[in-house]
């Protein structure tokens, strides 16, 4: 009765998304995976460009690394489109570009958890499985009033169990997308609109549904200090190459550290320290604040003149308008703008 009342909303409400009805598991891995701590009209562009680019998981594999972390440029969490290069890579070399049809298989492949593998399984072949994500868990804690712990296994185990209940044989992916739909246009995280709910009459927690599901307090994230240095030699400003691995692996930036806000005397050691640069500060030229996972950033722009300093594999000199041919994360691309902007 609830799932079929779900896929009659669901037939009038659908919301039109071009990775709906797509039954090639490579454009449903890819768009998941970028909607994963992204919103669905962020998404959209970036997936038409990407399939533009990379049409088959064999373009993809072919495809060079700073080209796909290029494509990627604004979704963050770039360790997300290096585990897609390494996964097309492997499928295309080792299983004959043909993906796994199990969630055990898929979940073998790198930066494929849970949630994708199901996802994976359920909208490209029919498996039925649950992809338990935020709107997953909102909706089904709140219709069966599970009081665990957001997050906790238990939780995730009862979610699992309650939807596997209702799950319509052979329809998971309508009904799996059709959860999310409910969940981000009317079972909202606040003030949802239990007036248009088509499974009202079944909710559990009609009386107080932002009581589910439990979360539990969360601690304010901290903020870090940063100073960057954007080093001129006449037309051409001076990036650096971050390592492959760890955060913005492999993207481009200004050279910068972290150092109490305001301690010039600092910044300049530690330039040498970790860039071997002997920079001479000349103006500041703006700050910039952005917040990643689980920290905030504020970081000042200096401009600098250096010495020597050869151009190699991991640090390039650069003309301002060719900056726009580097990936590079948010707060160096907001950099590269201002610089651009001359401000
Ligand atoms: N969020 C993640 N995947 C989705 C999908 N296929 N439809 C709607 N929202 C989603």
């Amino acid at each position: 009765m609830i799932a079929e009342k779900l896929l009659e909303w669901y037939g009038k409400n659908a919301r039109v998304l071009p990775w709906r009805d797509v039954k090639d598991p490579y454009k449903v891995w890819i768009s998941e995976i970028m909607l994963q701590q992204t919103r669905v009209e962020t998404v959209i562009p970036y997936y038409e460009r990407w399939m533009e680019l990379f049409p088959t998981i064999e373009v993809l594999a072919a495809a060079d690394l700073q080209q796909v972390l290029h494509t990627w440029e604004g979704l963050g969490y770039y360790s997300r489109a290096r585990k897609i290069s390494e996964t097309a890579r492997l499928v295309a070399a080792e299983l004959g570009g043909v993906f796994p049809r199990s969630v055990e298989g898929l979940e073998k492949l790198p930066g494929i958890g849970p949630y994708t593998a199901a996802a994976i399984a359920s909208f490209a072949f029919d498996q039925d499985t649950l992809p338990v994500d935020g709107n997953l868990s909102r909706v089904l804690s709140r219709l069966f009033d599970i009081g665990t712990e957001l997050g906790s296994k238990e939780f995730l185990g009862e979610v699992r169990r309650v939807g596997m209940e209702i799950l319509p044989a052979g329809r998971s992916s309508d009904f799996n997308q059709a959860l999310m739909d409910l969940g981000s246009s009317i079972c909202l995280p606040s003030s949802p609109k239990c007036a248009e709910c088509p499974l009202a009459a079944h909710c559990g927690s009609i009386h107080d549904p932002e009581s589910r599901p439990v979360r539990v307090a969360v601690a304010a994230i901290p903020t870090r200090s940063k100073l960057a240095c954007a080093a001129k030699r006449g037309e051409l400003v001076l990036i650096v190459k971050r390592p492959e691995k760890g955060l913005l692996g492999g993207l481009w930036e200004f050279p910068a550290v972290e150092c109490p806000e305001g301690d010039l005397g600092q910044f300049v050691a530690e330039m040498k320290k970790v860039y071997s640069l002997d920079v001479v500060l000349m103006r500041e030229v703006g700050k910039i604040k952005h917040t990643y996972s689980h920290f905030h950033v504020m970081e000042g722009i200096w401009v600098c003149s250096v010495g020597l300093v050869e151009a190699g594999e991991n640090t390039a000199w650069v003309a301002m308008e060719d900056l726009h041919k580097y990936p590079m994360g948010k707060v160096d691309r907001s950099i590269a703008r201002l610089l651009l902007r001359g401000d």
